[in-house]
């Protein structure tokens, strides 16, 4: 299967080093990656190594379309910079991939939290594969925990501490950081949004929440439709005050059908130590779903990094093929 990768930073390198070292067992061929500022490269037979580990390309493309006509792939890779806004440029980049019969995966959550059920459709019309399993939890499953293997459960709610980044900072403020020190600390991780203000205000956590009531719960809605409040008036003293009271703090997406509408709410939530959503350390990430025929049930995964989300990326490839 021949891929177009567009966009080349944190995920894109390490789906690079994925894609290598599994090349015997699944031989993905790279034949195009398109970046913003780092120009593109295009080989239809195939991206060698080193065309591939260069830290500059060739010119940039006209277009995203030029890419993708240059790339001549069975497969387009959404992998650029969150917009939680308004999910662009990166539905652009899916309309024009599918436009050209291309399936499409992605780890970016914009198109999924703003517009979701018209790609659906588009790629259910074209009839093309439109994966996004890295979208909301790197590649621990939870789309695919219900697509493969739970018929007929429908979601009415979930609760979910989704961004590592926001850990990553309450916790060096426990440790006496700065607030500043924490959210370097998570840069250093290739964790961080490219604007880590996405994350400590809680658009991330909105965006993730949105897509999952998109995707679970056909709710079409958007992160704007949240109530948001994120981490950024907390302050090292108040967070270790509560620490010496047993808490701790966790930014918690929640989401609940009621009627036909489903609300979303991302606060900075304080809980007790022994809570299970406060209960998972560093960057891991949690989320209870609560359901009409399984009850509450959930998915974690401890300490994640860019290597999960690669292989999030890399099992919707596999599904794919
Ligand atoms: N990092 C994580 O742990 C993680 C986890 C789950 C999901 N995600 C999602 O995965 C996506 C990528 O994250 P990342 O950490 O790899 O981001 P990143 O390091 O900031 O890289 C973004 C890449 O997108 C390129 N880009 C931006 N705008 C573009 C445009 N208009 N056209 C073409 N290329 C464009 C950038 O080009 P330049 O290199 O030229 O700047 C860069 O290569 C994001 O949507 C993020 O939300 C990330």
């Amino acid at each position: 299967m021949k891929l177009a990768i567009i966009g080349w930073g944190n995920v894109g390198r390490a789906l690079g080093r994925l894609l290598r070292a599994k090349r015997r067992d699944f031989p993905f061929r790279i034949t195009g990656i398109h970046t913003l500022r780092h120009g593109t490269a295009i080989a239809p037979a195939g991206l060698s190594r080193d065309a591939i580990e260069a830290s500059n390309f060739g010119p940039r493309a006209a277009s995203i379309e030029a890419f993708l006509d240059a790339a001549a792939a069975d497969c387009a890779v959404e992998l650029t910079t969150l917009n939680p806004s308004t999910g662009e440029p990166a539905i652009a980049h899916i309309h024009a991939a599918f436009a050209r019969g291309m399936h499409v995966v992605t780890a970016n959550k914009g198109p999924i939290a703003h517009a979701y059920a018209a790609l659906r459709d588009e790629a259910h019309r074209a009839g093309r594969g439109f994966r996004f399993e890295s979208a909301v939890m790197d590649g621990a499953p939870v789309f695919n925990l219900f697509r493969h293997t739970m018929p007929a459960v429908k979601v009415l709610g979930f609760a979910g501490v989704l961004n590592s980044t926001s850990k990553v900072v309450v916790e060096t403020m426990e440790h006496g950081g700065a607030f500043e020190d924490g959210l370097a600390a998570a840069r250093a991780l290739g964790i961080t949004e490219a604007d880590g203000a996405y994350d400590v205000e809680g658009w991330d956590s909105a965006a993730k929440a949105a897509a999952l009531a998109n995707v679970l719960m056909d709710a079409r809605t958007t992160p704007q439709a949240a109530s948001v409040r994120g981490i950024t008036r907390l302050t090292p003293e108040r967070v270790q005050q509560m620490a010496r009271e047993g808490k701790t703090v966790r930014l918690v997406s929640r989401g609940r059908r009621s009627g036909n509408t489903v609300s979303l709410r991302v606060r900075a939530e304080v809980l007790d130590r022994s809570h299970l959503l406060a209960a998972t350390p560093g960057t891991s990430n949690l989320i209870l779903f609560e359901t009409d025929l399984m009850g509450t049930f959930g998915t974690v995964s401890i300490n994640p990094g860019v290597d999960q989300t690669a292989y999030g990326v890399f099992s919707d490839l596999v599904s794919l093929l």
